[in-house]
């Protein structure tokens, strides 16, 4: 009898941790600045990527800088850093290694964003609606390590934490896909995206603090 009490309630605990929720037509909405609201993410593939792509959508009305996207490992906690370092101007870090790109901004839009990044040649790029910036070059031949903290709305300055209430993120954020290669320009355009490290469709997630899920209002 106790020992089918506690397989059921493992089961309710392993099915709980394990369900994948469908994020279409949803926003993740953060009202405030503060250091311990943000959202992790479980990626479906765990393996030491030698390329990405990672692509969102943001609406802010932030003009300091703030994390876009963290991914710490145990190896670098800026493992990738998509950051929006002022108005204008992004960095994407990989590595530990941070390179920048200029953009123009139209004040008060939403902005999808892809950034892109490959070990044998180093080149990374970030799009922004649809445009590619300039192309930089880093980190060629790296790998990053597996066992990634994935967290929207905070800066990981550690494994998991370390977060700066000045580096966080307020405003709405969603569509959050990432691949384990490059995505070719065509399909980047098209923006019909299903991820398989993060899909937006199927997407296996924990929420800290103040962090509000509403629909979106704009597409
Ligand atoms: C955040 O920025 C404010 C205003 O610039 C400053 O007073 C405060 O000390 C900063 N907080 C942290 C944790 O850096």
């Amino acid at each position: 009898m106790e020992i089918q009490l506690l397989w059921t309630l493992l089961l309710i605990t392993f099915s709980g941790s394990m369900a994948k929720r469908d994020f279409r037509g949803k926003a993740l909405l953060f009202p405030k600045p503060t250091a311990n609201s943000y959202v992790t993410l479980t990626p479906l593939l765990n393996k030491k990527l030698q390329s990405f792509t990672v692509c969102l959508w943001t609406y802010s009305e932030l003009s300091r800088g703030y994390s876009v996207f963290s991914y710490a490992t145990r190896a670098s906690a800026n493992e990738i850093l998509l950051f929006r370092d002022r108005v204008g101007q992004y960095s994407l870090t990989v590595g530990g290694e941070e390179v920048t790109f200029q953009v123009t901004e139209s004040p008060l839009t939403p902005v999808d964003i892809c950034a892109t990044w490959e070990s044998a040649t180093g080149v990374a790029e970030i799009w922004m609606n649809g445009k590619p910036l300039v192309r930089k070059v880093m980190k060629v031949g790296y790998a990053l390590s597996d066992n990634p903290k994935i967290i929207l709305g905070q800066d990981q300055d550690t494994y998991g934490g370390g977060f700066d209430i000045n580096q966080s993120f307020v405003g709405e954020i969603g569509n959050v896909h990432m691949w384990d290669y490059v995505l070719p320009p065509k399909l980047i355009k098209v923006k019909c995206f299903w991820g398989n490290v993060l899909n937006w469709r199927k997407l296996e997630f924990q929420k800290y603090g103040s962090m509000s899920i509403a629909p979106h209002l704009w597409v």
